[in-house]
């Protein structure tokens, strides 16, 4: 069997188009354009690289994207007073401090720091929460887009059986919520799964993830999940981003697995297109909730 390929690029492409509709229609119903605000501290080149790709989105959307970049060296306390500007800023709809965060500087209290109406990363306390309770205010930005690649490829995960791989605050965690909630943004035929969160202390992971229908891996290791980890046209996510020499890769080895697997997301061009499109939709979001819409 060969994989069918889930192509992030072109379903992230489709939300922008989306999202650059609603946006003029913000902007005629209330005159605001929403406005996102991303602040980089120190020099990884990685991180540069994202950021980049943030504010080109937000203009390809017709949002405003700005980057504030700070010197590696800032105080703890000269980043958390920026927040409180940008917090204060009835133009700023949308705060995100990106991570990771130079040494010496605690990225806890700063990220506590944001208006929790602007932290469209979905990583202030207050807003995992309402996540957690069922009642969100914004999703995840990861785990939205694995949940939108899902939907919009036709794979439902009412009564399957998903692992996920990794338990991150960002994605393993989250994730598991969204998808074991009673109903989705796309209805409850994209949530009701029965989940399990596997991570680098399971034993037996390749027995774990050999009874999954979907297997999200999101450990944050090179390859970890292989073809003989999966039961036969199983949908594969793989959240995973590795730079291995001058390659990317995925956690998943994408040879053996789209031999077995029914349906893999590409590493680059699957999952990571997502995160930005859905970094925009939450943007909007806080847009339209300053608005009072
Ligand atoms: N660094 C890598 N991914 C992310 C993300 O989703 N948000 C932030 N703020 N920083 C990141």
């Amino acid at each position: 069997m060969t994989a069918r390929i889930l192509d992030g690029k072109a379903i992230s492409q489709q939300i922008q188009q989306e999202l650059a509709l609603e946006v003029v229609r913000l902007r005629e119903q209330t005159g605001v354009t929403p406005k996102l605000v991303a602040v980089l501290t120190g020099d990884d080149p990685a991180s540069q690289v994202y950021v980049r790709n943030k504010e080109r989105a937000c203009q390809r959307v017709g949002m405003q994207g700005v980057v504030h970049r700070l010197p590696a060296e800032t105080s703890q306390a000269e980043l958390l007073a920026l927040v409180g500007k940008l917090n204060a800023d009835a133009a700023v709809h949308g705060i995100l401090v990106q991570l990771p965060l130079p040494r010496g500087l605690d990225a806890t209290p700063i990220l506590d720091g944001i208006d929790p109406a602007k932290d469209v990363d979905c990583f202030h306390p207050q807003n995992v929460g309402l996540l957690a309770q069922g009642r969100p205010r914004f999703l995840p930005c990861t785990p939205h887009g694995v949940q939108q690649i899902l939907f919009r490829s036709g794979l439902p995960t009412a009564g399957k059986r998903v692992v996920i791989v990794g338990r991150s605050d960002i994605v393993g965690k989250p994730l598991a919520l969204l998808l074991a909630a009673r109903t989705s943004p796309f209805g409850p035929e994209y949530a009701n799964a029965t989940v399990t969160l596997a991570h680098s202390r399971t034993p037996e992971l390749a027995e774990v993830t050999r009874g999954a229908e979907i297997v999200v891996a999101a450990a944050g290791q090179p390859e970890l999940v292989t073809g003989e980890m999966l039961t036969p046209g199983a949908t594969v996510i793989d959240v995973g981003v590795n730079r291995v020499g001058d390659k990317l890769v995925g956690d998943v080895e994408f040879a053996s697995a789209s031999r077995v697997a029914g349906a893999i997301t590409p590493v680059p061009g699957g999952v990571g297109p997502l995160t930005i499109a859905m970094l925009l939709g939450n943007t909007l979001t806080a847009a339209r909730l300053a608005a009072g819409l």
